[in-house]
């Protein structure tokens, strides 16, 4: 029987748990908080910033809005920053991804205060990352991480094929996965647009990863018998639907489910544990600004 991976179950035990941590702080007299900023018009977008805010007031964690105009100078989002890296009341800062094409997103990166990088993307803490001692884990990949624990699917020694090299999902969770630490250890493998034979690499995996952005790209003749299945990919595909559209992932769950002893949904798999991990996030930074020690799940 194969194993469905259920992350909105996962990740709710972990905000659960985020509860209490947020109470060590509140004691101290610190409200852990988030700013979110949104410079788009992107409906995709604009859904996933609106529900890290409601995640945030469902736990405790303040959170702070900022929308900017599409259209508006590059200037005015590198202002902002600066203005929220200089506000006491905010722990972690996430600029939601893409910006405009007129604005430079690594100067963006590069902005946000290292110890307020919510994403874990800023360039100090993606070397800390590579160098094994990572202060904000990217919090689809460490949600990644975190499912395969509760699925008691251990990386180490294992072959784990990561389809896709993107920055904020692909490279960052080879680079967990392959520390020498509990969670890591693992032989990682990652395939792209250009790999020669893709399924030749997803037939020898004991994990694939699917983070490529290709609706249903893996399909269950690329995968051997009991595999671990863990599928980041959300696609909008046009369907007979009243909103015109549904969700898929990367992976064709139907014949994929056929050879996998576990694998995630979607949705309902990875998309909460991101979200969970976000808060996670949070509360770790508001944790090192107020020199707190906060335990974390
Ligand atoms: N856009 C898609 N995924 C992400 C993410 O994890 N963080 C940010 N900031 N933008 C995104």
């Amino acid at each position: 029987m194969v194993d469905i991976i259920y992350g909105k179950a996962v990740a709710e035990r972990i905000r659960a748990d985020l509860g209490g941590s947020i109470d060590t702080l509140k004691e101290e007299g610190v409200t852990p908080g988030l700013a979110t900023v949104l410079m788009s018009d992107d409906p995709a977008s604009e859904t996933y910033v609106s529900m890290k805010q409601r995640d945030c007031e469902e736990v405790g964690i303040e959170s702070i809005h900022v929308e900017i105009d599409p259209d508006a100078p590059a200037s005015e989002l590198y202002d902002t920053i600066d203005e929220l890296n200089d506000d006491h009341e905010v722990h972690g800062i996430l600029v939601q991804m893409p910006v405009p094409e007129h604005v430079d997103s690594r100067r963006v990166l590069r902005a946000i205060d290292p110890t307020k990088d919510a994403d874990g993307f800023h360039p100090e803490n993606v070397g800390m990352l590579v160098a094994g001692h990572p202060r904000f884990k990217p919090c689809t990949p460490h949600g990644v991480q975190k499912l395969l624990d509760s699925a008691n699917v251990d990386p180490e020694g294992k072959d784990v094929v990561i389809v896709g090299r993107s920055n904020i999902v692909g490279k960052p969770l080879a680079n967990l996965l392959v520390q020498k630490a509990d969670g890591g250890n693992a032989t990682v493998t990652v395939c792209h647009s250009r790999t020669a034979d893709l399924a030749a690499k997803t037939r020898n995996a004991d994990v694939v990863v699917a983070a490529c952005g290709v609706p249903e790209l893996v399909d269950g003749s690329m995968l051997s018998d009991g595999v671990t299945v863990i599928d980041v990919g959300v696609n909008r595909v046009d369907a007979d639907t009243d909103k015109g559209y549904e969700l898929v992932g990367d992976v064709e769950f139907e014949s994929a489910k056929e050879k996998a002893s576990a694998i995630t949904p979607v949705p309902g798999g990875v998309g909460p544990m991101t979200r969970a991990m976000l808060l996670y996030n949070t509360v770790k930074a508001a944790g090192i600004q107020e020199e707190i020690e906060v335990e974390l799940p």
